[in-house]
């Protein structure tokens, strides 16, 4: 089969490496793609957002299955545009995508059907947005309702954190048109972990649980990154808790779907904050996470392609995954001043040493090669993996790594997987 993936990250490069090892697999594509990516796959220079040139590319070169990376061109439609034009495409439809596309669509959803996540009210106005605040207080969150690439959620400690929040998406419109509207709600508190699963819209396939690390720096301080490192599983996650997430959160979320006229088919990423009151939804994502997917999709044993063509042609329930029971590491190494201004095209050394270790990937996010060289192009330059019998030695595998890599300004968390520790395991 032919694949083409979309998008250029560390998400894409893990796809692209995992789809390889398919024996289904004759030719992979990638557009745009990274030096990472191009070790796998073929680079092509198209991006993620053209969508006609993505099709016409996919048309030409006889793509038996487009998977993408992504979420805009999800959320603009390049699965209606490719299915409309007879090309099979993995992911959700533009309607269906909305789920992460428009959080007040997602909070409405939630609320319908009864799926647990923290109360909220939607706002255009900026004072009565203030009054609500001052009405309920501190601590608070404010989101934008569009698309923001990971920032447009800002978690307020004070309300006048909170006022100059909404005066900043819906006065400043730091945000464009995606804060034209926003959420005000409760701040949740509790340990974070993500579910993707697969779905064909009946189906659901949870894939192993996975924690995030959104903070820039150690012990979850600084501004919040698209993610800095993340391990799988997540201890915290156990069967009984996974149990209650599938029957609460994840069919009712289908089902619903399928009720409003948005039947749901491709990746389903649920962001939860396991509250007291058990677990609640932070966020949907319509897409593979990033960096989620770097130390998910090396524990998957099952075949990647085979799986996502049973979501194409809905035969889900003949599908049963088999993981790796070993636990992996992802550290992102990140450029000097990430997530705020950072310099590109510095030389990247140790690359080379660093994949020859055992149990040791290296995929690529930011980079790009300039004249024989690697060097940085992008605020996540790389993620490291690591992979070992205990959460412990994944941990020591993938900084192992890391102390090979370096380039100048480089920063990354040295306690990644540090709270799953904490569980024992
Ligand atoms: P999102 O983009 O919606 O995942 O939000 C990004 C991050 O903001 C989440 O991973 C949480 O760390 C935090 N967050 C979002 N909503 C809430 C909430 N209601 N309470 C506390 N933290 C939140
Ligand atoms: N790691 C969070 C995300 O992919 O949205």
């Amino acid at each position: 089969m032919n694949i083409l993936v979309i998008g250029s990250g560390g998400r894409e490069h893990s796809l692209c490496w995992k789809l390889a090892q398919s024996p289904k697999a004759s030719k992979i594509f990638c557009a745009p793609g990274n030096p990472g990516t191009a070790q796998v796959a073929e680079n092509v220079n198209i991006a993620s957002e053209d969508i006609l040139g993505l099709r016409d590319f996919a048309k030409h070169n006889k793509i038996d299955l487009t998977v993408v990376g992504p979420e805009a061109p999800l959320v603009e439609g390049i699965v209606d545009e490719f299915e409309s034009n007879g090309l099979p495409i993995f992911g959700p439809d533009k309607k269906a995508a909305l789920i992460e596309g428009s959080k007040i669509f997602s909070k409405n959803l939630m609320k319908k059907y009864n799926i647990p996540t923290a109360d909220f009210m939607t706002f255009t106005d900026e004072e009565e947005a203030h009054k609500f605040i001052k009405k309920i207080g501190a601590p608070l969150v404010v989101k934008a309702d569009g698309l923001a690439a990971g920032k447009g959620v800002i978690v307020c400690l004070t309300e006048d954190e909170a006022k100059r929040a909404v005066n900043r998406i819906l006065r400043e419109k730091e945000f464009g048109d995606a804060g034209n509207e926003i959420i005000i709600e409760e701040c949740l508190t509790g340990e974070e972990v993500s579910i993707l699963c697969f779905t064909d819209g009946k189906t659901i396939i949870p894939m192993a649980s996975a924690q995030d690390h959104k903070r820039v720096n150690d012990n979850d301080t600084g501004p919040n990154t698209g993610g800095m490192g993340a391990y799988s599983p997540a201890p915290i996650a156990t069967d009984d808790l996974l149990q209650q997430v599938h029957r609460n959160i994840l069919m009712p979320t289908i089902t619903g779907m399928e009720a409003e006229g948005h039947p749901y088919k491709g990746i389903l990423y649920v962001g939860l904050m396991l509250t007291k009151d058990g677990p609640k939804v932070l966020e949907y994502n319509a897409r593979f996470g990033d960096p989620e997917t770097q130390c998910i999709l090396p524990r998957l044993k099952s075949d990647l392609l085979d799986v996502m063509e049973k979501v194409v042609s809905r035969k889900l329930d003949t599908v049963r995954l088999d993981w790796d029971l070993r636990p992996a590491v992802c550290v992102v190494l990140a450029a000097g001043g990430y997530p705020g201004n950072y310099k590109k095209g510095i030389e990247i050394t140790g690359l080379e040493n660093a994949r020859e270790l055992d149990d040791v990937i290296v995929f690529h996010a930011g980079t790009a090669e300039k004249e024989g060289k690697i060097v940085t192009a992008g605020g996540r330059v790389l993620g490291v993996v690591g992979l070992g019998d205990t959460i412990r030695h994944a941990i020591d595998r993938s900084y192992l790594a890391v102390k090979l890599i370096d380039f100048k300004d480089m920063h990354y968390r040295k306690d990644i997987g540090r709270r799953a520790l904490k569980h024992g395991k």
